[in-house]
């Protein structure tokens, strides 16, 4: 690894040649996947080189869903003691597996080809997709590897450039390309800026579809339903995918709801971030992904999308709380978010007749919406719970008055109730979504 004097182990997982020299693409076992790149030769220490263990694949020749298919014809060789684990993408994998290909006797468009005009801007309701080449999915035993690499070199966004971190299934065409060009406000994804620059001259969508739920100075949020807006929705999802490694949660776009803030400018409502929901939650989940997308992040927008997500469940007059597993960025942002809300509510206690003040875990969790494992996980991690005279009392140290204070000077950025403008549905009166 660069920037490192130790040698850290690494597994091999695809060997190329450019320009008659190999690169290796390799993953730093126990780092996070989106270290993982090529390299050159001389950054291995090929004396330790370690092959894979026969025992450690096991065949499972028509590749079920729940289980790893084999990877038969892997040339990799791994340098780590232990095989990583198997990556959880899978269901997410056959989704688009199941909705991509689709429409086959269509012709492709010659000049834009692959992102076909009609079959991305269905207004019609007929549910398409964008497309996936069958090569992708054609053979099973590759998928493992071919998805646990990222597959997109650069993808440009409006005035941005992004890097992903990880696979994402766009069409396997789309993969060779230097730069894949996005609308900003559809999703659509083109290959080139001639065809991004013809998009733009027919798209006059300036905002994410759906309802508008939420605006203070430039922040909006908008409410978009899986099943109404399905192509957006696909596209989100593969935009999403890019930076989000472990969710296998998306059989199909219909029970989500998806919720995309956005900073308004004189060109149209730029998306920031999302999360998507669940419309009928049996686990009191109130988010099912989220992500920052990375030329906003460490601005405080990912506590602002945590934030809006429980205003939604204060409105809806549920607790919540988010699907696991919560990636390390994630888990990252929901505890900072919970010591601060757990905190302001506290400090705010006033004393009750010259007594302590007293608040139990459940009306922490029903003024928070916060779900009460996740404040006694909280309180617990603060590590301010003691038991003093026969009593669980929590004690704020200073240092925790002082750090919360200094944090809450940093956090400008909040959701404001009064300017939400939602009514909540009851999907299951519905029937269907
Ligand atoms: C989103 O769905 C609504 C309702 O079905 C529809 O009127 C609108 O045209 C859709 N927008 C896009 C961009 O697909
Ligand atoms: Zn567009």
């Amino acid at each position: 690894q660069e920037h490192e004097d130790e040698w850290p182990l690494a597994e091999i997982l695809s060997v190329k040649e450019v320009s008659s020299r190999k690169l290796f693409y390799v993953h730093y076992i126990d780092f996070n996947k989106r270290l993982d790149e090529w390299v050159t030769g001389d950054r291995l220490d090929m004396k330790k080189l370690q092959f894979p263990k026969k025992e450690a694949k096991t065949p499972t020749k028509n590749g079920l869903p729940g289980s790893r298919p084999s990877s038969p014809e892997r040339e990799v060789v791994s340098i780590g003691k232990t095989l990583p684990t198997p990556v959880q993408l899978k269901s997410f994998f056959f989704f688009f597996h199941k909705h991509m290909i689709i429409s086959p006797g269509r012709k492709r468009k010659a000049n834009c080809g692959g992102t076909d005009e009609d079959s991305q801007d269905s207004s019609d309701g007929i549910p398409t997709a964008p497309r996936m080449t069958g090569s992708l999915v054609s053979d099973r035993s590759h998928d493992d590897i071919v998805t646990r690499m990222k597959n997109i070199e650069c993808i440009e966004l409006g005035r941005h450039r992004l890097k992903p971190w990880y696979f994402s299934p766009y069409p396997q065409e789309l993969t060779a390309l230097p730069i894949l060009y996005l609308c900003e406000f559809c999703l659509k994804y083109l290959k080139s800026l001639k065809c991004l620059q013809r998009h733009l001259t027919k798209c006059n969508l300036r905002h994410p579809p759906g309802n508008e739920i939420y605006r203070k100075g430039t922040i909006s949020f908008f409410e978009i339903d899986g099943r109404k807006n399905k192509t957006y929705s696909q596209n989100l999802c593969l935009l999403a995918k890019c930076f989000l490694d472990h969710k296998t949660l998306y059989y199909d776009t219909d029970p989500f709801l998806f919720y995309v803030m956005t900073e308004y400018d004189s060109k149209g409502f730029h998306i920031v971030g999302y999360f998507s929901k669940e419309k009928e939650s049996t686990e009191d989940y109130n988010v099912a992904c989220i992500l920052t997308l990375p030329p906003y992040q460490r601005r405080g927008y990912g506590k602002l999308l945590i934030e809006f997500s429980y205003e939604l469940s204060k409105v809806e007059g549920k607790t919540g709380t988010p699907e696991k597993p919560l990636s390390d960025l994630g888990l990252l942002s929901y505890r900072s978010y919970w010591s601060q809300t757990i905190l302001e509510i506290l400090m705010d206690l006033k004393p009750d007749n010259g007594e302590r003040p007293q608040i139990t875990i459940n009306e922490i969790s029903e003024i928070t919406s916060v779900k009460k494992e996740d404040v006694i996980s909280t309180l617990q991690y603060l590590n301010l719970i003691n038991y003093y005279k026969g009593q669980y009392i929590l004690t704020l140290s200073e240092d925790i008055v002082e750090g919360h204070e200094r944090a809450m000077q940093k956090r400008h950025l909040r959701i404001d109730p009064k300017c939400l403008h939602f009514t909540p549905k009851d999907w299951s009166k519905r029937g269907k979504w």
